[in-house]
């Protein structure tokens, strides 16, 4: 799931202008596809490189294992285009020689590529006279794209296309790919897109390609989304598109999203500037979709007459932070839409016996819309013949083009790897669903809407509450950083939470976290238990507090220390940390996730973890 990027133009001016407007001192190609690398890095950061072409100094490459940062980019100053890689290994570990560009055996060509191709020993057979010099499944594009020059150059006798290559070459990969193709002596770049991610980006006399739009946000946000089975060929301002070898036309689209708002803006982490832009991000997500008094909601989606009053069970798919988002999700379906409603971690679904496909409704919740898992949870839903829709964060993405519907969370571009501002938006795009579907299906009051739709409304106000307590938790996160593990534990709403809570910490800080449903706990985990394993418990409305605080009770009396997230006015006076949550009812298990949100990032800074970027995690799971 890499990240790549494509860069042909003129350079742009140091303050982001165009260059004239600079005085001449200009960010050159090089520096462009550098940066760009930089915001793409959550998608992976086993290695990275780049291929600069320019007219004179012709193809210059320059790649390695390690971070963006560990890279030096050559200094190419006439460079007129170049591609970038940033990269997580499927094929051949992350060393020096498996880091992307790879080029064919003449040096002239250079290929970036996210995804795998599946028939690449297949094809590195059919290549036993090239050169191999890496254990990627990449490799052979280059080398293909080489037969394919040298055959076209033996019939026109002018060195071939790259473009008609990139065509040629592209029928006989499979798998899913996104690639980017430059060649000496040839000023433009091809890219081609199957079941991979790639995005243009249209500037005057520049024009990007990248993974994701955050990687040239800050100098054009006027994009293209390319389809499956695209292949395009970009010059400085002029933009070429095809599909089936047929020029089409795609229409761009103006991206919102300021380029600010995908850098750190002063935290020290982009994982913390995120918690902290819970407030604003769950004002985007609410924003014009409430109407508390008709106890009504607006989310622009639309099902054919009738379907949601026959519907007999909603099932989500997911992984990781969605799907806890999903299990959350699944309890308000039951609650206020009246309709059975299931959650599976998307790389276990199938659509399964007994079901009726046409009174099913599938929901894919994922935040980057590119996950290969829940991807193909989706396209067994499709096969089975249900409806599907599709709830993320992500304009444009895979999951949008494959769903009958979709729902935008609008919580801004993520780029820790830890998911949090995300998990809180879909969680409020998913209860608004809810609410919808409770009053299409007339199985909710307009008094009961108006309730939930209350405490949605109040939810960024109460998440600012807990942030403004975020010195609480930092002290208490030093207080437990040396425990030997830590449990979490809730009931009903707070077992979704309870697990969230876990990952995050397991996922920043490396230590061992565990989330059950607190009744579980006398069932086994209890063995577990110590004076050194903190028990961390959601206690607020919606998940049964008090069971759950019995439950608590029985770690202390095992010597277990005890940290609570309460809804403000109760206590619990026997628990040695106490978060005060306010009061938001079906939404106050997600501001308590607040609260274990800044735990984990805590604890993890204060151990110095790399938290933006978790040894071997990546934002993206593009493969399964
Ligand atoms: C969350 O912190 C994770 N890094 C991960 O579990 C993530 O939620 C999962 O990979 C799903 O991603 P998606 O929402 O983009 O589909
Ligand atoms: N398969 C390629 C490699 O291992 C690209 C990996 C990816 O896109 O995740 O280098």
């Amino acid at each position: 799931m890499c990240g790549i990027i494509g860069y042909v133009g003129t350079g742009v001016g140091k303050d982001g202008d165009d260059a004239a407007s600079d005085g001449g001192t200009i960010d050159g190609v090089g520096a462009i596809v550098h940066k760009g690398l930089r915001n793409l890095e959550y998608r992976g950061y086993d290695s990275a490189g780049v291929a600069l072409v320019g007219e004179s100094s012709g193809l210059t490459v320059a790649k390695r294992s390690g971070e963006v940062d560990g890279l030096t980019v050559p200094d190419v100053p006439d460079a007129t285009h170049g591609v970038g890689h940033t990269r997580w290994s499927t094929h051949g570990p992350p060393t020096d020689a498996n880091a992307h560009p790879h080029t064919d055996c003449a040096g002239d060509v250079a290929v970036v590529h996210n995804g795998i191709v599946e028939n690449y020993e297949e094809l590195k057979a059919e290549l036993s006279d090239h050169e191999f010099t890496s254990d990627t499944d990449t490799e052979v594009i280059p080398h293909l794209i080489e037969e394919e020059l040298a055959g076209a150059s033996d019939e026109d006798g002018e060195g071939g296309d790259l473009l008609a290559a990139v065509r040629n070459v592209e029928d006989r990969l499979v798998g899913s790919y996104a690639i980017c193709a430059v060649r000496e002596g040839d000023d433009r770049i091809v890219v081609a897109r199957r079941g991979s991610p790639l995005v243009l980006g249209r500037g005057e006399d520049a024009a990007f390609v990248a993974s994701d739009v955050t990687a040239f946000l800050e100098h054009t946000r006027d994009v293209t989304y390319l389809e499956d089975g695209d292949v395009a060929a970009l010059e400085a301002g002029d933009v070429s598109i095809f599909h089936h070898g047929e020029p089409v036309e795609r229409a761009v689209e103006t991206v919102s999203w300021e380029a600010d708002a995908a850098e750190k803006g002063g935290y020290e982490h982009y994982m913390r500037k995120e918690i902290h832009e819970q407030p604003s991000s769950l004002r985007q997500t609410l924003a014009g979709r409430l109407d508390v008094d008709a106890g009504d909601v607006d989310l622009d989606v639309s099902f054919p007459p009738g379907f949601l009053a026959d519907l007999e069970e909603i099932r989500i798919v997911a992984c990781g932070t969605s799907y806890y988002a999903g299990r959350y999700a699944a309890q308000l379906f039951e609650e206020l839409a009246g309709v059975r409603a299931t959650v599976e971690i998307a790389s276990e679904y199938e659509f399964g016996a007994g079901r009726t496909p046409d009174r099913t409704l599938v929901v894919a919740v994922t935040q980057s819309g590119e996950t290969a898992d829940t991807l193909g949870a989706v396209r067994r839903a499709n096969a089975a013949g249900a409806r599907t829709f599709a709830v993320t964060n992500t304009l444009g993405s895979t999951v949008t083009r494959e769903v009958d519907g979709t729902a935008f969370i609008r919580a801004g571009p993520e780029i820790g790897v830890a998911a949090t501002k995300t998990f809180a938006s879909q969680v409020a795009t998913l209860a608004m669903l809810a609410v919808a579907v409770g009053r299409d299906r007339g199985a909710l009051g307009a008094a009961d809407a108006r309730s939930v739709l209350d405490d949605l409304r109040g939810l960024p106000g109460a998440v600012q509450q807990v942030l403004d307590e975020e010195a609480q938790v930092r002290e208490a996160a030093r207080e437990y950083q040396d425990s030997e593990a830590f449990f979490f534990v809730g009931r009903a709403l707070g077992v979704p939470v309870a697990l969230e809570g876990a990952l995050k910490l397991k996922e920043i800080s490396y230590d061992h976290a565990e989330g059950f449903a607190a009744g579980e706990l006398k069932h086994g985990p209890l063995a577990l238990v110590t004076p050194e394993t903190p028990v961390l418990a959601v206690l607020t409305d919606g998940a049964r507090a008090n069971e759950t605080m019995n439950n608590v009770t029985e770690a202390q009396t095992r010597g277990a220390p005890a940290l609570g997230c309460v809804s403000e006015g109760e206590e619990f006076g026997t628990l040695d940390v106490s978060f005060e949550v306010p009061d938001v009812g079906v939404v106050e298990p997600i501001v308590a996730n607040v609260y274990l949100q800044l735990f984990a990032y805590h604890v993890a800074n204060e151990k110095g973890r790399s938290i933006d970027k978790p040894r071997n995690l990546a934002k993206s799971v593009t493969v399964e």
